[in-house]
């Protein structure tokens, strides 16, 4: 299995699947500059927070291209501050900084800072495809263990936006423990969110499994408590943008009520997430955690095929104002349990990580 949705082209120029288009077009963007990195951030030509952090690591990059002996300490500090103010949530996007402003603190010459930085941006890419690889073995015990329940049924899961391959270079994480398990051949079924209103769902997560045969059904978004009152969704699992050392995790916005409604029904729910996506520096998701608000016509207006053509149409009066959150936090409580490449945890196993991971 092997997927890629950023790749290094040649040593002045990083490609990325531009995600704004699919499912109806396959198009490409190229990242030349700290600039492009930013764009390809802010405008969501690349989203998700894994590949948003990898991103702006190879942003940094293209910092120290830039730079000239005499002004690259300021110039890749102001391109940390650009990369870093291009959305508010994900932390895998000031993770990723971080690691690369530390990485390349160690040397001197503007040349081996370069050689460092492009080592460490693919040495990123490569450990978050190593991450969620192993996220998908330890995911896929849990839905080997219904199936053997189910006695040949097929397991129900229900996932929300996208956390698949196109966010999370290569396997995906929530999308991981799916793909392993069809790999498996343990019959499986996913209940695809549509995830208004930038709809990562039904333009995303269904266009990756369509690709690879994966039996699945786009819902919207109201649509998950209904199904789980009459038995037909057995997991969740969803990914993260940012979760806290108590366990609160923020995802797209609607997942709170997906876990709400879990609980509601005695639905176990996971969240599958790289442990650079755990903020070791706050505790309160629900107080802590920025939420991003989007620009209101994404709520406003609908983007799809049309005679051919990809266009934006129209839902609202005019007039009618709108509010567009990205994300919610899900508190611990409502969390069975978080797939990370470590294995499976409870909210409460959370912090003993810490120094497992940051010593590394
Ligand atoms: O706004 P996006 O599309 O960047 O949102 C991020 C997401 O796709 C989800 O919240 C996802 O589940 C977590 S990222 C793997």
């Amino acid at each position: 299995m092997k997927n890629t949705t950023i790749w290094l082209d040649n040593e002045q120029k990083v490609c990325v699947i531009d995600q704004r288009y699919l499912p109806h077009e396959f198009r490409t963007f190229d990242i030349t500059s700290v600039k492009d990195a930013a764009i390809a951030i802010k405008d969501m030509i690349v989203r998700g927070a894994p590949l948003i952090g990898v991103t702006a690591a190879y942003g940094i990059y293209f910092a120290t291209l830039e730079a000239t002996p005499e002004n690259h300490e300021y110039h890749i500090k102001e391109a940390a501050k650009e990369l870093g103010e291009t959305r508010p949530t994900a932390v895998n996007l000031h993770w990723a900084i971080d690691e690369q402003l530390k990485a390349i603190s160690q040397t001197i010459s503007i040349e081996s800072k370069r050689k460092i930085a492009l080592e460490n941006a693919q040495k990123i890419a490569l450990e978050d495809v190593a991450a969620c690889k192993k996220i998908g073995e330890h995911g896929v015990e849990l839905i080997r263990k219904i199936s053997s329940q189910k006695q040949g049924a097929p397991v129900n899961i229900l996932t929300h936006c996208n956390a698949g391959w196109l966010a999370c270079v290569d396997w995906g994480t929530a999308t991981s423990p799916i793909y392993h398990a069809f790999l498996e051949e343990i019959p499986i079924h996913v209940w695809v969110d549509e995830t208004r209103p930038r709809n990562q769902g039904a333009n995303l997560t269904a266009w990756e499994l369509q690709q690879r045969s994966i039996p699945h059904t786009v819902i919207v978004d109201n649509t998950g408590g209904h199904l789980m009152q009459h038995g037909l969704v057995d997991i969740v699992i969803t990914g993260a943008d940012r979760v806290t050392r108590n366990g609160d995790a923020a995802n797209k916005i609607g997942t709170y009520l997906k876990a709400l409604a879990a609980k509601d029904n005695n639905i176990p729910f996971y969240v599958a997430l790289p442990t650079s996506t755990i903020d070791w520096s706050i505790g309160d998701g629900v107080k802590e955690i920025p939420i991003e608000e989007r620009n209101q016509d994404e709520v406003r207006y609908i983007q799809g095929l049309c005679e051919g053509e990809i266009k934006s149409v129209l839902l609202t009066p005019p007039q009618s104002p709108a509010k567009n959150y990205g994300f919610d936090v899900t508190p611990a409580r409502l969390i069975s349990s978080f797939i990370t490449e470590k294995g499976i945890h409870q909210a409460s196993e959370i912090t003993e990580l810490q120094e497992e991971v940051t010593k590394l």
